[in-house]
């Protein structure tokens, strides 16, 4: 009965699965399963290191890790699966889909070592909730039902239900359907790209300030200049101011080109 829903389930979720057969030979998702049905036995009758033991054989076999403790509802996906890690405290509940190299991990528990051990450290998801390739979720948070964590973010905090999570550290973009506002919700990578952005304004305008200053420096090396020793100096003085000059207005050129940074800017929609 399990096997066949999980293979079933499979095969509705996946348009690259075509057959009962090539679920059962091709799915390391599927075989992960069965290994953490028989360890996770292991681990509820109390015989530990053998509920380990099986897990790390799934692990070779399937790259896949699921600590025995951990509790996977049914119908779970793990698509590709090569990289994902379970951690014993994680829940993920029904219907949910993870994608390759995805992390339910321990969040700062991790760093108390065998402190932490026997306590909650690792995330609750809810029902059909889909997680991203690549994505971490960390720490004893709870991801509500119907979320969705976009791939190569990081989530911190607790998710509300029927949202959409993205980026790093991970924040909510989309809840019951609706945009959530910009202001209220600020994406840090923009504001600090934003930031040196403007950095690089201020020194562009610092820049332009000292090439006028060398500019009026020459002119007034030239009006100086009146006797031969002063003209030598003057000369190699302003042939030096010159060359510098000559060096600021290039640079300045190149900055008439498209700015790749406006160019991220504007792709990025910022
Ligand atoms: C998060 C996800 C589930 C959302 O899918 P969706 O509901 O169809 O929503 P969208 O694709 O319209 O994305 C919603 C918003 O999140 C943004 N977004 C999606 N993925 C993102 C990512 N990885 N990083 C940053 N932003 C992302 C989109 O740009 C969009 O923003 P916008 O409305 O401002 O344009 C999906 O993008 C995703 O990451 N799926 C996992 C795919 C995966 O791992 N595949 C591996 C297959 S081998």
């Amino acid at each position: 009965m399990y096997l066949r829903e999980s293979i079933d389930n499979i095969l509705a979720k996946d348009p690259a699965a075509r057959s009962r057969l090539e679920v059962i030979l091709c799915y390391p998702g599927f075989h992960v399963l069965i290994f953490h049905k028989f360890a996770s036995r292991l681990w509820k009758a109390g015989h530990r290191t053998p509920a380990r033991f099986l897990s790390h054989l799934g692990r070779v076999f399937t790259g896949i890790e699921i600590h025995p403790g951990a509790t996977i509802g049914r119908r779970v996906l793990i698509d590709h699966g090569m990289g994902v890690v379970i951690g014993e405290t994680a829940v993920v509940g029904e219907d949910s889909i993870i994608y390759q190299g995805v992390t339910l991990g321990a969040g700062s528990a991790a760093r108390q070592g065998a402190l932490s051990r026997d306590t909650k450290r690792h995330p609750t998801l809810g029902s059909n909730v889909v997680v991203g390739s690549g994505a971490e979720i960390q720490g004893a948070i709870i991801v509500g039902d119907n979320v969705r964590v976009a791939s190569g973010s990081i989530v911190l905090k607790d998710v509300p239900a029927n949202s959409i999570v993205v980026g790093v550290p991970g924040r909510v973009v989309y809840q019951d359907g609706k945009k959530i506002v910009k202001d209220d919700n600020p994406d840090i990578e923009a504001e600090a790209i934003k930031a040196l952005n403007q950095k690089i304004c201020d020194l562009e305008k610092l820049v332009k300030d000292l090439k006028n200053v060398l500019r009026k420096q020459e002119q007034m090396l030239k009006a100086l200049s009146k006797n031969e020793v002063e003209a030598n100096l003057g000369d190699t003085a302003s042939t030096a101011s010159s060359t510098e000059l000559n060096r600021l207005q290039n640079q300045g050129q190149g900055a008439d080109n498209q700015d790749p940074i406006d160019v991220f800017l504007q792709g990025a929609g910022i």
